[in-house]
């Protein structure tokens, strides 16, 4: 019978050795720049080799156990189901920028129950077991509490369509004047597991698919942050909202009104 900790730690051994792979394969960036323009470029390339040697060493290990992969979509139905982010922050990857990470969280029965996110060029890989904390290098998380609205550092995103982004754009405006900050990070699992160390408030987005905040929820969930939707929906794509309780109320309430989870 296997226990929380299992999880995470096979999951953090295989995002470990993930980031360990696209970090010997990251090209210098004028050659990757020289590809993006291809369907067929070496950001999705790496993509795809990240999520097939996550695949296979959680096949090698337990083989009846569903899989859900940015890349590689759902495979197998058991009450065990493995969600990956192969590289969570893409463009980040992309420019060298350090905010991009392998993302891995295990879910049974519904719930996610271990997440691990490897933010590989910053050498920090987060860890959490559901009622056993979070933790990054050997260090118990705790998310910023008693933070006001007008002083909190708010991390957020933005997608790839222009409808969106337009929408993002507007709902934006509203925030930044009742906030201290915005900080647009480029990798919403690296975003979550910095409201669960504390160095943002807060964090929202419209769009963020399900392998983007799986590890990184538990992560902040277990740091004592709240992680939902809008009318206490669950954290979903239609908006992902963290934050500790008293904050993530303040920032429910500004971005309400906005109707935040429409495209134009
Ligand atoms: C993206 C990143 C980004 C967020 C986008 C995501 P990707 O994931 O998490 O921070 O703003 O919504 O799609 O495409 O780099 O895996």
């Amino acid at each position: 019978m296997e226990t929380l900790g299992t999880f995470a730690h096979l999951a953090e051994e295989i995002a470990r050795e993930a980031g360990e792979m696209l970090l010997a394969k990251r090209p210098a960036r004028p050659e990757v720049l020289a590809t993006k323009s291809s369907p067929t470029d070496v950001v999705t390339a790496l993509d795809k080799a990240s999520e097939e040697l996550i695949r296979a060493r959680i096949k090698a290990v337990r083989p009846d156990d569903a899989i859900l992969g940015e890349e590689g979509g759902s495979t197998g139905d058991g009450r065990v189901r493995w969600i990956v982010d192969p590289i969570d922050g893409t463009v980040n990857f992309l420019y060298g920028l350090p905010d991009w990470a392998v993302s891995i969280a295990v879910e049974v029965d519904g719930e996610v129950v271990a997440g691990v996110v490897n933010v590989v060029p910053r050498g920090e890989v987060f860890t959490a077991a559901r009622g056993e904390g979070a933790w990054l290098s050997g260090e118990r998380l705790r998310c910023n509490t008693g933070v006001p609205l007008n002083r909190a550092l708010v991390a957020t995103g933005f997608g790839y369509e222009t409808g969106r982004r337009r929408v993002q754009a507007e709902v934006l405006a509203h925030v930044v004047p009742r906030v201290r900050d915005i900080r647009r990070a480029g990798s919403a699992a690296a975003d979550l597991c910095s409201v669960a160390a504390g160095r943002v408030d807060g964090y929202y987005e419209r769009g963020p698919q399900v392998w983007d905040y799986a590890a990184g929820g538990l992560v902040a969930t277990e740091a004592g942050a709240r992680l939902g939707g809008l009318n206490g929906r669950p954290a979903s794509p239609e908006l992902t909202l963290c934050a500790a309780p008293g904050l993530f109320g303040e920032l429910h309430d500004l971005l309400a009104p906005l109707d935040p989870e429409r495209d134009a």
